[in-house]
């Protein structure tokens, strides 16, 4: 039978735990999360991610600037966060307006207070097998991985898409567990059939319902990092899930399986950002 992975579930155990860390080990990380302009949903991703942390006894605050801030205002409200030993992580709420260099803001981060994982560094010491701080959406997939196969060594994975926030991070996690990855995308030849030697999918591509049941090995276990939202306004991931999910030994949802650990692994981060500046 297929296991619909709970990613509500599985992030509130993971959001429990920190909160148990937190008080055990008597910790006070700090997050500081800045949004720049008026984009409503960045204002609700955001309101989200200040009531988590603090939720689970991080001391999260977010700064809201206008949406004409100058570049210089941004880049200097960072160097202030970078200096402050009681902020631990600093996220930047992306997209930015136009006017403003989103690498140039990224790479401005302390790394070691990067929660995001962005920085440059970060993902270069995620390349080379070196601690880094991980973006949050392939750790949550690494994590949920591992709990429904344990030990990931020579299985075969397959990330369709390539961003710097999913694909390239996701495929790097994915090494790091001895799988053997490939990282497919728009391009690839064949890409129904590279799917179907996976015996892990992760689809981040950002289109509706594109993976069917033939880009599916039978006992797959895929993980679905698709939101799209349907002319019927309801949202659905890069996966056929009607079709896919009786072929698959695990995948999971949309909504209720990827989103909810986003979250959870940026209160994760968090807590390890803090751990590491505190030794
Ligand atoms: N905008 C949408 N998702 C994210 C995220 O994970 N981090 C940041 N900084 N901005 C986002």
């Amino acid at each position: 039978m297929t296991n619909i992975i709970d990613g509500k579930a599985f992030a509130a155990k993971l959001r429990a735990e920190i909160a148990e860390e937190i008080k055990r080990d008597g910790l006070k990380p700090g997050l500081t999360v800045i949004l720049v302009g008026d984009d409503p949903a960045s204002h609700v991703y955001v309101a989200n991610k200040d009531k988590a942390a603090n939720e689970v006894g991080i001391n999260a605050k977010t700064i809201k600037l206008p949406a004409d801030t100058p570049e210089a205002d941004l880049l200097g409200k960072i160097a202030e966060l970078n200096n402050d030993s009681a902020v631990h992580g600093i996220l930047v709420q992306l997209p930015l307006p136009k006017h403003i260099d989103e690498n140039a803001v990224i790479n401005a981060i302390f790394p070691d207070k990067d929660v995001d994982g962005f920085h440059v560094i970060n993902a270069g010491r995620a390349a080379t097998g070196q601690d880094a701080l991980v973006p949050c959406t392939p750790l949550g997939c690494s994590l949920m991985l591992k709990d429904v196969l344990g030990d990931l060594s020579g299985l075969n994975a397959v990330v369709i898409g390539r961003s710097n926030i999913v694909g390239k991070p996701m495929a790097n996690l994915l090494l790091k567990e001895n799988c053997t990855v490939t990282i497919a995308h728009s391009r690839t030849k064949n890409l129904a059939e590279v799917c179907a030697q996976a015996d892990i999918l992760v689809a981040a591509v950002g289109r509706p319902k594109m993976v069917k049941a033939n880009w599916v090995k039978d006992g797959a276990v895929v993980i679905d990092v698709g939101i799209n939202r349907q002319d019927d306004g309801k949202l659905c991931g890069d996966v056929d899930f009607a079709e896919v999910a009786p072929k698959c030994k695990a995948i999971t949802p949309v909504p209720g399986g990827v989103g909810p650990m986003t979250i959870a692994c940026l209160l994760k981060n968090t807590v390890t950002a803090c751990r590491r500046i505190a030794n």
